[in-house]
Formats: C-alpha cells, sequence, structure tokens
C-alpha cells in the first residue's frame, strides 16, 4: 500500500458527513497536508458513513446501544481512533457529549466545528437562538475539544450576516458552506504550523493567539495566517 503524506486525520460524524466530504475533498489538494485515515460514526445508518465507504475509506461503527455503559462505549471509541494512529481527531457533527477522561487522552489533538460564534450559543439550536436574540451576525467555530461542552479554546471562526428574511433553515443552510471553508483551512492550518494548546491559550510558532483567527482577515481559504506577526485580534 502506498503510505499517504502529511498529518493522519480520524473524522468522527453523525450524520449526513457533508463537513466530512469537505475534508475529503480538500485532502485531494496540494495545499491540505492531511489525509483521511479513518472515519468514526456512532450511528450505523449515518450518511456520512456511507460516503466514507463509497469514498473507500476505513470506516469503524461504535454505537452506544451495543455497549452496557458511557465507559465500555467510551473505552471502543478510544481503541478505534487510536487503531488509526491519528495526529488529529475532528468531530465534524459528531452529536454525542462525550466524558472528561475519554476527551482529556486526546487533549490538544481534538478539534469540534461548531455553528455558532462561541461562546456564544454553546449546545443546540444555534441557528434559532440567534434569529430570536435578532443578532446582525452568526457564524461557526472551530475549538479544541475540552471536558466543557464547547467550551474549549477557539482556534478559528467565519463571520456571516443574518438576513431579515433568515429563518433557521435558510441561515444553517448558508452557514454550511462557510463551515466548510472554516474546517478545511482550520485543519490545513494545523496540519503545517506547530499550534499548542496551553491552558486556556492556543499558541502558534511560540506566539499567543489574542483571539479566534478569522476566516478572510486572518486566515485564508487554504490556512494560511494573512499576517503571522499578527496573531488574531
Ligand atoms: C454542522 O452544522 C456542525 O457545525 C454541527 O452539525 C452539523 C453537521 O453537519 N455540529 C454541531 O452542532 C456540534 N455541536 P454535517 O454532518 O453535514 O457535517
Amino acid at each position: 500500500m502506498i503510505e499517504k503524506a502529511g498529518k493522519r486525520l480520524v473524522v468522527m460524524l453523525s450524520g449526513r458527513g457533508t463537513n466530512f466530504a469537505a475534508l475529503q475533498a480538500a485532502s485531494n489538494q496540494p495545499w491540505f497536508n492531511a489525509h483521511i485515515a479513518g472515519v468514526i460514526s456512532d450511528r450505523s445508518n449515518a450518511a456520512g458513513l456511507g460516503l466514507a465507504r463509497e469514498n473507500g475509506l476505513d470506516t469503524v461503527c461504535v454505537e452506544r446501544t451495543r455497549h452496557a455503559n458511557r465507559d465500555a462505549f467510551e473505552s471502543s471509541l478510544t481503541a478505534a481512533i487510536d487503531g488509526f494512529e491519528p495526529d488529529y481527531i475532528v468531530l465534524a457533527g459528531f452529536m454525542r457529549v462525550l466524558g472528561d477522561a475519554f476527551v482529556e487522552q486526546y487533549a490538544g489533538r481534538m478539534i469540534n466545528i461548531h455553528p455558532s460564534l462561541l461562546p456564544a450559543y454553546r449546545g443546540l439550536h444555534t441557528h434559532r437562538r440567534v434569529l430570536e436574540a435578532g443578532d446582525r451576525e452568526h457564524g461557526a467555530s472551530v475549538h479544541f475539544v475540552t471536558p466543557t461542552l464547547d467550551g474549549g479554546p477557539v482556534l478559528s471562526q467565519v463571520r456571516i450576516e443574518v438576513r431579515d428574511d433568515d429563518t433557521p433553515d435558510s441561515l444553517a443552510d448558508r452557514l454550511l458552506a462557510h463551515e466548510h471553508r472554516l474546517l478545511c483551512a482550520s485543519v490545513a492550518l494545523l496540519a503545517r504550523d506547530p499550534v499548542e494548546v496551553r491552558h486556556e491559550d492556543i499558541v502558534i510558532d511560540n506566539f499567543r493567539l489574542a483571539g479566534p483567527l478569522v476566516l478572510g482577515r486572518d486566515l485564508d481559504e487554504h490556512g494560511q495566517r494573512t499576517d503571522p506577526g499578527r496573531p488574531g485580534q
């Protein structure tokens, strides 16, 4: 078998897998510096899992219902992840809350994409909550996963305008294409630059990020920082 170049990724998903598909497409591009070593789902009927198989990727399904308790489930997840020997684990629509010990074993190596401008709107129904609050701006965040749900240090964000006629569905649909761009750029950055998490801080090339890198301002589509001397804001 030909050894693929770049960092090894494990993608974890629970549903349709459009963010996974975006990563898979990006992995054929020279700027991406990474490839998907394996895909893990907690749902056997996840469309993303089928898509991964169609793409010839190695997949594992680890279902909670087939395990006696959360510890047993997370042990199986750990075995599945470690079997792929990943550099980074990408939660791309993985909709299960993970336990502290499980998360801590991947500190600094596990990222999640969340459909809000964190720290605003952790949890579910973010699009509806943004509209209910009357916000004029919405977005998505890529953050390192820590035991606090959607609470780990935020690496990058993409921002979009909320329109007067937006519904939760229209907002979600419009944001999704931007999520794909953000996730691909963020993974490309991680694959190329030395990024560390120190307590609540993200340190890139020995610079502490003062705030999330904003796509289109601090970070380009290929994960290059536009001004490495001025990290975040
Ligand atoms: C994405 O919108 C992602 O941000 C969200 O699930 C969707 C998955 O879509 N994740 C969360 O809400 C995590 N809290 P996809 O399966 O098409 O990539």
